[in-house]
This record gives C-alpha cells, structure tokens and sequence, in this order.
C-alpha cells in the first residue's frame, strides 16, 4: 500500500484562494514592483510584519540570502572583519558573510538545541571579530539572554539568522525583536512562504535606512547613489502573498505545535531517538522535527533516512555537512574554526521528519509507525 502513497513531502507551502486573489489584484492593479522596492504591498507586509515581531522596522528583500547579506552590509562589515557563525546551518549564513567580504569564524553548538553558545562564541572569537551571527536552528531561539551579555559586554553586533523561526519566541519576545537586525527568508518551504523573499527587523533607525539604501543600489533618493549596494527589491506579488501568509502564521504554527506534540508522544518510547528539546521559556516554531539516532554513525542515520523514503515519507538530513566541511569553505583560505566535535556529531545523526500544517492524522500515524519499524 505505502508504495502507491504520494511522497509525504519534508514541507510544502500551505496556498489557498485568499493568496490566489491576492495576487489576481497585484496583476490587475499593473504596479508589479516599484523602482525603490516600496510598493504599497510590500510596503504593508513590512508593517504588519514589524508589528507581529515586536520591531520598529521591518525591511523587505528579494531572498533570505540578501536579508543577511544587507544586515551585515548595513552594519558595516568590512574585508577581514569576522563574524562568528555556527557550522550546523545552511550555507547561505555563512555565504552572506563572505558576500559582505567578511570572514565566517565557526563556532561549536549545543547538543540539544543545534545553536551556538556563549562558550563556543567565547572560543571562536579574535580581536577582528565584529559580530556574532546565532541561527535558529529548526525553528527554536539560541539562547539569546547570554549571547546578547557577550557581545554587549565586547561591543559586538547580534545578527539573527531566523531564516527557519517565523514566530518563534525568547522569553516572552518573539524572534526578530532581539538582536541588532535578524533576518528572515520566506522561501517556498519555509513557515510561511512568498515564494522566495526574505525580511530584516530592526529596533534602529539608521540600520533601517541603510538595508532600505542596500535593497536600492546604494540610493539615498532616487537614481541619487550614496553607498555600494543591490537589487535586493521584494516584488508586489511576493508582498502580496506575504500579507496573506503572515496572517495565517498563528493557525499554521498551532498544527505545526500539534504535530510535533503527537510526533514526540509517539516516538519518545523509542530508546534510540533523541526527541528534539524545547527548553523552558522558548517556544518553538516546529520548522523541521528533528530527532537525532542516538549514537549512530552517519550510515547508520542514512540508512534510517532510505528506509523511510522508500516508504514515500519523505524524511531529510540538515545538513549532512558542516558547512566548514563543504568543498568551497573547506579551500576558503579565510575562515576560521575551533574544534566542533558537537556539529560534526549533529551531521552524522540528526534528521528530520515531515511536521508541516497539511500532514493529515493518518500520515502522521504513517510516519510513527514506519518510524518504529525503522530504527
Ligand atoms: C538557516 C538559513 N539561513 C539562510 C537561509 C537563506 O534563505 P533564502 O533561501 O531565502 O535565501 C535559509 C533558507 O533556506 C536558512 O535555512
């Protein structure tokens, strides 16, 4: 029967009419984009997104790759600057940084939350470091209270990675309310999606001008160039889906909460499954479910992962290698790194199981049950 199953996918976008319509009305209005990236869609996702976060500002652009690079542009990273990132992410966070023409410095992470610490950034850290830059690995904060203790304490600048974490909260504060900027990208897999795009919030006045500056090639008034810059813009149809989706987020979440609930409740019996954390005062945006085959080798967790796909469910690994690791950052006589024995462990047994908002009951039950026959 599970060969005849369409591939339970790892996350698929949730789009109903309301986003259908919406983007109806972008073509028929003729204003598809605007030549300094605010058009009245995108303009309206930005404050209904700031608002939803906690932020004074909200700044959209064309990907979650170009919030991070006009973050770390705006905050002025030079050639030889470091910024300290984890090596357990995907590698855009740490491209961003050697787009800006900083160097990634690669800190160590927890074994339960897959985020960098205030100790591994301790270890990481030199006097060219200028920022640390914390993910939000799967949809749950770093522990941001410390991280933010250090770097005031070495006047360092927090960029938030919560590329995965739409929704997410840090005592009491929603994810993008924290750090100096944190940057979001609603790529067609993400929590909530605009097909591709991305969004930087800030508190601060004059980052915000300068990552608007950075979206326009450097333009401080029309055609009026001040600074090096892109174009970053975020197209009125893409503001228009975000409106859309940035409302559903709550429901989203809430199937989200419930299917990681019911994954976790069902799976915990399993000795050999470490079920992913959710630490007092954090509340976890469920992005990705991802259990960690204890004490396996990556052969051992791989073969799990084939056994599941070939019963169409479509379980993944992020990130089979560190990024450190990776052909190009391997040869990439600018980077730095400590020991990681911790990532290197999370990318030999850490992956992840479907926990999107349109899994059906008996999917679900599907999932646990080939689970338990798997491991
Ligand atoms: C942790 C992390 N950082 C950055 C990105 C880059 O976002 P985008 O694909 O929108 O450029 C992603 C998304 O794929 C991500 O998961």
């Amino acid at each position: 029967m599970n060969s005849m199953r369409d591939m339970i996918s790892i996350n698929q976008p949730a789009i109903g009419k309301e986003e259908i319509e919406a983007v109806v009305e972008v073509l028929k209005s003729g204003i598809l984009s605007e030549k300094s990236g605010r058009g009245p869609r995108v303009l309206q996702f930005e404050k209904d997104f700031s608002k939803y976060v906690g932020a004074k500002h909200a700044v959209a652009v064309s990907s979650g790759t170009a919030a991070l690079h006009s973050a770390l542009l705006a905050v002025g990273i030079q050639p030889g600057d470091e910024v300290v990132v984890p090596s357990f992410t995907f590698s855009a966070t740490a491209e961003a940084v050697v787009l800006a023409g900083g160097r990634p410095s690669f800190a160590d992470i927890d074994a339960d939350t897959y985020a960098i610490t205030p100790e591994s950034i301790e270890a990481a850290l030199t006097s060219k470091t200028k920022a640390i830059l914390p993910v939000h690995m799967y949809g749950l904060c770093a522990d941001m209270d410390p991280i933010m203790e250090l770097a005031r304490n070495r006047g360092l600048i927090v960029i938030e990675d919560a590329a995965q974490a739409h929704g997410a909260e840090y005592k009491g504060r929603r994810a993008g309310s924290i750090g100096d900027a944190t940057c979001f990208s609603f790529y067609a897999g993400k929590n909530m999606t605009t097909g591709e795009g991305g969004m930087v919030t800030t508190n601060d006045d004059d980052l915000a001008e300068q990552m608007r500056m950075i979206r326009t090639h450097g333009e401080e008034r029309p055609y009026w160039v001040s600074r090096q810059g892109h174009n970053y813009h975020m197209p009125e149809i893409a503001g228009a889906l975000g409106i859309v989706q940035l409302k559903k987020l709550p429901g989203f979440l809430e199937e989200r909460r419930k299917n990681a609930e019911y994954l976790t409740e069902k799976l915990s019996v399993l000795g050999k499954l470490v079920m992913p954390k959710e630490p007092a005062g954090r509340k976890h945006a469920w992005y990705l479910f991802s259990p960690r085959l204890r004490g396996a080798n990556a052969g051992k967790r791989n073969k799990l992962v084939e056994k599941l796909r070939s019963r169409n469910i479509g379980a993944a690994v992020y990130y089979e290698s560190p990024v450190h690791m990776l052909p190009y950052y391997r040869d990439l006589q600018s980077t730095r790194r400590s020991a990681l024995p911790e990532t290197e462990r999370a990318c030999r047994q850490v992956f992840s199981l479907p926990v999107h908002p349109q899994l059906r009951q008996t999917e679900l039950q599907f999932i646990t049950d080939s689970v338990k026959r798997a491991v």
